[in-house]
């Protein structure tokens, strides 16, 4: 069997997709699984409630993948040149500084629970060129900015890990001005779908599900995020709900996808999580690491991760 780690290093000789920023590294901390806070660890802090993926190095690989038009498609009509934008739960900030470039004559403004992660976002903001991106440490349920602040209030793969996302999105809509847009979008773990079939992945995903479920979050975010939007009180009529996918199929796409999964099965929050809530060991995580490998090296190997959208009218 290849080892994880060997095959860690092998996938990231391939060539990246233009958008995929493989060689940017993360701030110091990165590298050692953050320790787990929340319902079954310590007391709950700033740097989020038990945040299931922690900052590992190989979680921070699949976020700097994301780019505006990957991820954000459902909001950039909507975004004017001279928008104040602000991006709740921004992580290492590709996606925010991408909509900076956006709103040229405006601002975004990118906030995170993680001081670490900040300063890796910082790091790219800087190499950026752009002077209309600033960062901030914040909690999304305590958003530090005036009532009817912003244009356009984003959260993308946020709610989910959020053991109350509706006081999430009061807040969101508290800080956008009246006829201000918030945006949502987050991933469906039940809804992502893979070929060919694999024993081992459906393990991983039960696996995801019941770790997120003793943690009090929704891994099945994506679908009730319309439902969310409506349960924090915005106007139905100014509602739009839609949906978007990624998709990895590319030989570069499988090594990228299945090489962080597996790392992040024996590496990552995830991997702490799962072994502080007895829900697996560690022989378990390395053999679902392992069907990740084997997936990855499928010549059909296909997955496809299905986002919930919405955009709302504050
Ligand atoms: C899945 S990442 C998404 C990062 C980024 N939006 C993206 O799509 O690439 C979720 C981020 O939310 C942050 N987070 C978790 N709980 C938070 C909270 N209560 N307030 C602010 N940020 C939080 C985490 O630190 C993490 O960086």
């Amino acid at each position: 069997m290849v080892g994880v780690e060997a095959f860690y290093r092998a996938s990231m000789t391939h060539t990246p997709t233009p958008d995929q920023d493989v060689t940017a590294d993360a701030s110091p901390d990165a590298h050692a699984p953050d320790a787990p806070t929340g319902a079954l660890g310590s007391t709950p802090s700033m740097e989020s409630e038990s945040y299931t993926h922690g900052h590992h190095e190989s979680v921070l690989r699949s976020h700097r993948w994301r780019t505006a038009e990957n991820s954000a498609g459902f909001l950039l009509p909507h975004l004017r040149s001279d928008h104040r934008v602000l991006d709740v739960g921004c992580g290492p900030a590709t996606l925010t500084v991408d909509l900076a470039r956006h709103v040229p004559e405006g601002s975004v403004i990118g906030v995170d629970a993680s001081a670490a992660v900040l300063e890796s976002a910082r790091e790219l903001a800087a190499g950026s060129g752009l002077a209309n991106v600033s960062f901030q440490q914040a909690n999304a349920y305590e958003l530090p900015f005036d009532d009817d602040t912003f244009d356009v209030v984003f959260a993308h793969q946020l709610l989910q890990h959020l053991s109350d996302p509706l006081a999430a999105l009061r807040e969101m809509k508290r800080v956008a001005k009246p006829g201000g847009i918030v945006a949502v979008r987050d991933a469906d773990y039940a809804a992502m779908t893979w070929y060919p079939d694999s024993a081992g992945l459906t393990e991983w995903n039960e696996l995801y599900h019941e770790v997120t479920h003793a943690y009090g979050y929704q891994a099945d975010a994506g679908r009730r995020l319309l439902a969310w939007v409506q349960d924090a009180g915005f106007d139905p009529a100014q509602i739009v709900p839609s949906a978007g996918v990624w998709c990895y199929s590319t030989p570069a796409d499988r090594a990228w996808w299945g090489g962080l999964w597996a790392e992040r099965c024996i590496a990552s929050n995830f991997a702490v999580q799962a072994k502080e809530s007895a829900l697996a060991d560690d022989v378990a995580l390395e053999q679902l690491a392992q069907e990740w490998l084997r997936w990855a090296e499928e010549p059909a190997g296909w997955f496809a991760v299905l986002n919930g959208e919405v955009l709302a009218r504050a």
